[in-house]
């Protein structure tokens, strides 16, 4: 286990958001020279070792990142020791963690939105039904909620 921030993103089905949470993470991590890990899980399974959705695919790459290589998971019990922190993007999501987090844990839990000024308590919406106009949408939460979590891990607020 290393010193350095682990960040886990969680969200229901590992294809859509919580992808997305850990792309833009790890290039915000870049962009200031900060050394993390982060990955991302589903609290669900149906998609696991499913590549991102083609819309969360499209929508990073729109930005500069291939996460075409990324493969879904679950979350599992380890994860509670072997991150820092884990980031839930909404609160059903949020409530999960809670409920399996052991105790003495490693982990600490929060929101991602909970990380931006003026939007604590707020979920990142679940694109998955919508148009693919939403995956915008979720890019930008995605974009400010690592911003806001990089700023706090790293102390650069
Ligand atoms: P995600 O989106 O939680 O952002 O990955 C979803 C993906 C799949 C499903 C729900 C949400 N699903 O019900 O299969």
């Amino acid at each position: 286990m290393s010193d350095r921030p682990a960040i886990l993103f969680v969200c229901l089905g590992n294809i859509c958001r919580s992808p997305l949470a850990e792309a833009a993470l790890r290039a915000a991590a870049a962009r200031h020279g900060i050394g993390i890990e982060a990955d991302s899980a589903g609290t669900g399974g149906w998609h696991v070792g499913e590549a991102p959705d083609l819309r969360a695919q499209d929508i990073a790459l729109r930005h500069g990142i291939d996460i075409s290589g990324y493969r879904a998971r679950q979350l599992e019990r380890a994860d509670f020791d072997r991150f820092s922190h884990i980031v839930a993007l909404d609160h059903d999501n949020l409530a999960v963690l809670k409920r399996l987090r052991p105790s003495g844990a490693r982990a600490e839990l929060s929101l991602l939105l909970d990380h931006v000024p003026g939007r604590s308590g707020q979920p990142v919406a679940d694109p998955y039904y919508g148009a693919s106009e939403g995956f915008a949408a979720t890019w930008a939460d995605v974009t400010a909620g690592a911003e806001g979590l990089l700023a706090k891990i790293a102390g650069l607020a």
